[in-house]
């Protein structure tokens, strides 16, 4: 990974990650739920979503403090649906980030009012959002772009498309289908709250959209590949989990090789796009290579 890329996702990761203590901190909650929710939270992660905020300000030429709290709550938003995705009426696994999952620690009850919590808490946060980094127009952008593509007809929707595709044979539509919701809609989400804060054209938005298309399958695959190819200890989760609960995944349709192939198909385009908007193109170009060859 080229230094300047390493830095820029060192500083992404330190922005957030010195924030989200303080913003539960200063909750007047029961001390047990806030536990259960900075328990996740700061169990680490590679931040991918703050990431393509500050990528997308940053790119545009915005100050990167602008994005901060909307990072935090796409954050919160991720983790709530890890705590959730691991539950065991779910994928049912016990590790995540490197350490035991939530309903291990806290129990099945805590870990669900946990990840409600963090969930409906994101959007407080963008509610409250400081007047000098968003208008309220831009806030009823953010909280509208955000809460469809976390809502039904984005995340949850995907996923309970992938748990209704347990045990069935998909065909590759289907799959696209289940990855663009479950993973791309938020990654989406993500590069355009980036992009509503730096006050991006609708031509470039346009661009931004297609783009995260691409990303989220790439990072999905991605995620499938690091299932089957991965290394437990390195990825901090469970390898083998997709094959243990029977799911539908690139390497399971196409075999290693194709879902490969795929991966760098969705690679030209997700880059064919950025580089038609009229901006810094290596930092998101970076990030999105940083994606598809990570080894966690
Ligand atoms: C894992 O997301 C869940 C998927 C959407 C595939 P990440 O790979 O971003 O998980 P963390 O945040 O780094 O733990
Ligand atoms: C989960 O996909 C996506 C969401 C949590 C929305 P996976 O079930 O493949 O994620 P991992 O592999 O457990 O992180
Ligand atoms: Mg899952
Ligand atoms: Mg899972
Ligand atoms: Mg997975």
């Amino acid at each position: 990974m080229v230094t300047s890329l390493r830095a820029f996702l060192q500083q992404s990761k330190q922005l957030v990650e010195k924030r989200l203590p303080k913003q539960i901190q200063a909750m007047q909650a029961p001390e047990q739920l806030k536990k259960a929710m900075l328990y996740s939270l700061n169990a680490g992660g590679k931040r991918v979503r703050p990431a393509f905020v500050f990528a997308t300000l940053k790119s545009f030429g915005a100050p990167l403090e602008r994005g901060i709290d909307v990072a935090c709550a796409l954050e919160m938003i991720h983790t709530y649906s890890l705590v959730h995705d691991d539950l065991p009426a779910m994928d049912d696994d016990d590790l995540r980030r490197g350490k035991p999952t939530n309903h291990k620690v806290f129990g099945e009850a805590l870990a669900i009012l946990a990840g409600d919590a963090l969930l409906t808490y994101s959007f407080q946060l963008l509610s409250s959002l400081d007047k000098d980094y968003a208008t309220d127009k831009q806030k009823v952008e953010l909280i509208h772009e955000i809460s469809r593509a976390a809502g039904p007809a984005g995340m949850v929707g995907g996923q309970v498309a992938d748990m209704a595709g347990e045990d069935q044979s998909l065909t590759l539509d289907e799959l696209v289908y289940i990855h663009h919701h479950k993973t791309g809609d938020l990654l989406t989400a993500s590069v355009m709250s980036g992009a509503i804060l730096a006050e991006a054209s609708e031509d470039d938005c346009k661009l931004l959209r297609q783009f995260s298309k691409e990303l989220g399958l790439i990072f999905q695959i991605k995620d499938d590949l690091l299932d089957v190819e991965g290394d437990a200890s390195v990825i901090g989760k469970p390898v083998g989990s997709d094959v243990d609960n029977n799911k539908s995944t690139y390497p399971n349709l196409l075999g290693l090789d194709g879902a490969k192939e795929k991966l760098s198909e969705h690679m030209s385009l997700a880059k064919e796009y950025i580089y038609g908007i009229n901006i810094d193109h290596s930092i998101l170009i970076g990030l999105t290579d940083y994606i598809a060859n990570r080894d966690h």
